[in-house]
Parts: C-alpha cells; structure tokens; sequence
C-alpha cells in the first residue's frame, strides 16, 4: 500500500469520522454497551472515550493496522481493560457466543446484506447517509 493508503486515508477517515454531527449516535450506542464488549471496524477509536462504567472489557477489531495505531494513541486514557487486534469482521479470531455486547458505528457499509433501518440526517445527500440497528441474544434450541 503507499502513502495514501498508509498515511493520507486513515488521516482523512479520522477526520471525516469526527463530525459533531455523529456525536449523538456515538454516544447513544455507546452508551449501552455492557460487561465484555467487542467493537467490530474500531477505526481511528473514536468510541473509546464514550465506554461507562459498565463495561469490564473492550476488544476492538479493525484489518487497518494505520487505524489501529492512530486508535492506540488515543487509547492511553481508558481505564477499562482493552485489547487491539487486526482481523475482520468475517473471521473472527474469538471463540463464538463469548461477548456481552457486540458494538458497530460506521462499519457495516463493508458488510453485504445487513439488516437494518437506513436514511439520511439534514443536509446534502450524498454525505448524510446513516443506518442504524441492534440485536438481542436469542436462545435456540438444539437441532438434534
Ligand atoms: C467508516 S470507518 C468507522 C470507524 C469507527 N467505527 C468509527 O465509528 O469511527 C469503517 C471502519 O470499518 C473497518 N472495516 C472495514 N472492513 C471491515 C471488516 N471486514 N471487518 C472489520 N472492520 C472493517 C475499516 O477499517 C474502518 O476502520
């Protein structure tokens, strides 16, 4: 990758990704997260600030390891046991079913098929698209 991929895109991410505009959600999402958390697409770790109290431990993935580096740095002040690690969404390096919560701002655009509610925020099309969802555990039975 050169220069723009390692050092110009995740810069430039980052500060689209600060928008105050986006502050609201960050925290309203962030703000339920629970016990052992796993942030999937973690970025420049712009959420890492907004984790309560009622989180015991953060795991953050992202395959970026320029946005895991930037998220490093702003990781210095969490006082919440936290893990950074490179991988992707579709293939997790976690034993299944191990997370309280399951945190995703911002990362879904690269996954096909999510189900979710989209739109847009006040202003200009093109930049003002957003979506939004969240899960709850489910019990299944076995199948045999
Ligand atoms: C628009 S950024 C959002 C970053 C961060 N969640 C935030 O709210 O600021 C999308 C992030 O998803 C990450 N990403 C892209 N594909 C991914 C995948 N397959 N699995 C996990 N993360 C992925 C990117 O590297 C990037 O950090």
């Amino acid at each position: 990758m050169g220069v723009y991929g390692t050092l110009i895109l995740p810069r430039l991410l980052d500060l689209t990704m600060r928008n105050r505009r986006l502050a609201h959600y960050r925290e309203q999402t962030i703000g339920l997260a629970r016990g052992l958390v796993l942030e999937i697409g973690i970025g420049s770790g712009l959420n890492l600030p907004l984790y309560g109290r009622a989180v015991d431990r953060v795991c953050d993935i992202d395959p970026s390891p320029e946005l895991l580096r930037l998220a490093r740095n702003r990781a210095t002040d969490v006082l919440f046991p936290l893990s950074l690690l490179r991988a992707s969404a579709e293939q997790l390096p976690f034993a299944s079913a191990g997370f309280d919560t399951v945190v995703m701002t911002w990362t879904l655009c690269s996954i096909a098929q999510p189900v979710i509610e989209t739109g847009y925020l006040v202003g200009p099309k093109p930049w003002t698209f957003m979506y939004q969802g969240s899960a709850k555990k489910v019990a299944y039975e076995d199948a045999d």
